[in-house]
């Protein structure tokens, strides 16, 4: 009697042993194909890319203007503070990576996110001719900025694109 309950309780223990095995598992299987993971980037950056230098400046202006950019264009998918939680992201299943962190760009030039940023990559819509290329740079710089970089403090006379009155140094394209 007393052994019927001894072999009935070892067979239940090795069934859920089994059954959380399987789960986790499961959860650590990798996304299926076209759920994108992170750094699966579609397109990769030539040496051309990697040695294009950034023309905006990384100053205070420049981060405000690319926070402006990185707000309406980005943070849908890569969330408000850069960590990868935005809404649209979970909708697709999809994991950006988190921009707060200082090691996820940290091996990545700035002309290497602009090629990123204009080709797109997975689900990541390209912004191409899209975007104005100094959106672009500004956004890159606001990335900088959410990794932990410190920007110049801006000048009266600092290039600005959006209110281009203000004196210039040369037009970036
Ligand atoms: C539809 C969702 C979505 C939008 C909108 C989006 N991204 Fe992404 N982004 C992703 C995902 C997902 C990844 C990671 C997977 C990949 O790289 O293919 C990614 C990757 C990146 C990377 C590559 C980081 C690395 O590992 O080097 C950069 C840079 C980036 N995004 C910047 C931007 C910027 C700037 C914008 C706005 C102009 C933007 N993204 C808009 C979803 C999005």
């Amino acid at each position: 009697m007393f052994r019927k309950y001894v072999s009935g309780l070892i067979l239940l223990v090795a069934g859920l042993t089994i059954g959380w095995a399987a789960l986790a598992a499961k959860a650590q299987q990798p996304p299926a194909p076209g759920q994108n993971a992170p750094a699966a980037h579609a397109y990769k950056p030539t040496p051309e890319d990697a040695a294009r230098p950034n023309p905006m400046k990384f100053t205070e202006n420049s981060v405000n203007r690319g926070k402006r950019v990185y707000s309406t264009q980005c943070a849908m998918c890569h969330g408000d503070t850069g960590t990868g939680n935005g809404d649209l992201a979970k909708d697709m299943n999809a994991t950006p990576p988190d921009f707060t962190n200082p090691a996820t760009l940290k091996d990545r030039t700035d002309g290497e996110l602009f090629a990123i940023i204009g080709a797109g990559s997975g689900v990541m819509p390209a912004q191409g001719d899209r975007m104005k290329d100094y959106h672009k740079w500004d956004a890159i710089n606001y990335l900088r900025f959410i990794s932990g970089r410190v920007p110049a403090k801006s000048t009266p006379d600092e290039f600005d694109p959006d209110h281009p009155t203000v004196v210039m140094q040369q037009q970036p394209k």
